[in-house]
């Protein structure tokens, strides 16, 4: 083999192994997003996570795909949830190329984002300022400087909570945060609805952690938030982080009793470790007056996923 023709191979085995490298992918409209028992369903979102968006054009394009997807559906959508690491490096390019993508998303459903580690690890207040900036734009509400949200949609709740200062990988939740957690999800369910929190770090001994990441955990508040959201009913708890894919701890109980659980979205921009690990990858959630269902969707080339772990259904209690 000639050297030129091994550096070809090389390259494109390379890029083959790395979506990041410039391949753009296009949706399909072959199967669009119809749900279940779309004449009842209650309240519909989308959940992605770990864009890890580099400054290049092709990450860019396939970003809007999960959008374009979502626009698809034969079902509308309420909202559209992103878990946090949205820029790879925490580059103002990176966020430039982000929310130009949002940006052009206005009319659709609502965008709910928060940060993850990446974003808070280098420069945390330039970055998280940039990302509330756009939260507050987007959903019209005043964050107060804070990191953390909540927003409401159909009379459901959505509890967006993230870290409060620059941290390598986990999260940095102040007492502050914690009470605002309470008392949010108090009001969430009051009237027996379901609620919805979303951090990009996964609790401690979920979702396969620590053999999957061993430091992959919230952190030093890791079980006060557990405890506050085991104490109400119906609490569904969005995170990222962990790029596991869809497998055997993709759901976690938190909670039996209470009905408390946890989903961990696979990451989008690159692949997964475990069980389907295709990037583009998220699920999406019918609500139900007294179920709710989660589906995973190949949001990057327009495509249903099938296999183990691909739908969970509970039952509202
Ligand atoms: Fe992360």
């Amino acid at each position: 083999m000639s050297f030129k023709i091994f550096i070809t191979k090389y390259i494109a085995q390379f890029k083959a192994m790395n979506p990041k490298y410039d391949v753009i992918y296009k949706v399909s409209t072959q199967a669009p997003i119809r749900f279940e028992d779309p004449e009842n369903v209650k309240l519909s979102f989308a959940c992605m996570a770990d864009t890890h968006l580099p400054n290049r054009e092709s990450a860019e394009k396939n970003l809007a795909n999960f959008f374009e997807d979502v626009r698809n559906s034969e079902s509308p959508f309420d909202a559209t949830l992103m878990a946090g690491d949205i820029a790879d490096y925490g580059f103002k390019s990176e966020y430039n190329r982000f929310f130009r993508v949002l940006d052009g998303q206005k009319k659709g459903p609502a965008m709910l984002v928060t940060i993850g580690n990446h974003d808070a690890r280098a420069i945390y207040r330039r970055n998280t300022n940039i990302v509330m900036k756009k939260v507050e734009e987007y959903l019209g509400i005043d964050t107060k400087g804070k990191s953390y949200y909540s927003y409401d949609i159909k009379g459901y709740t959505f509890i967006v909570i993230a870290t409060e200062k620059r941290v390598l990988e986990k999260a940095h939740i102040t007492p502050e945060q914690i009470a605002f957690l309470d008392r949010e999800l108090k009001r969430a369910t009051k009237d027996g609805k379901p609620a919805f929190v979303m951090c990009h770090q996964p609790f401690a001994e979920t979702h396969g952690l620590p053999e999957v990441w061993k430091t992959g955990d919230m952190g030093e508040q890791n079980d006060e938030v557990r405890a506050i959201m085991e104490k109400y009913k119906n609490v569904f708890f969005i995170n990222g982080h962990l790029h596991g894919g869809v497998f055997d701890k993709t759901l976690e109980i938190l909670n039996k009793e209470n009905n408390v659980v946890s989903l961990s979205i696979p990451g989008y921009r690159k692949p997964n470790n475990f069980g389907i690990t295709d990037a583009g990858v998220g699920y999406y959630a019918e609500v139900y007056a007294d179920r709710i269902v989660f589906t995973a969707r190949n949001f990057l080339t327009g495509e249903p996923v099938t296999g183990d772990y691909t739908r969970f259904e509970f039952a509202l209690i």
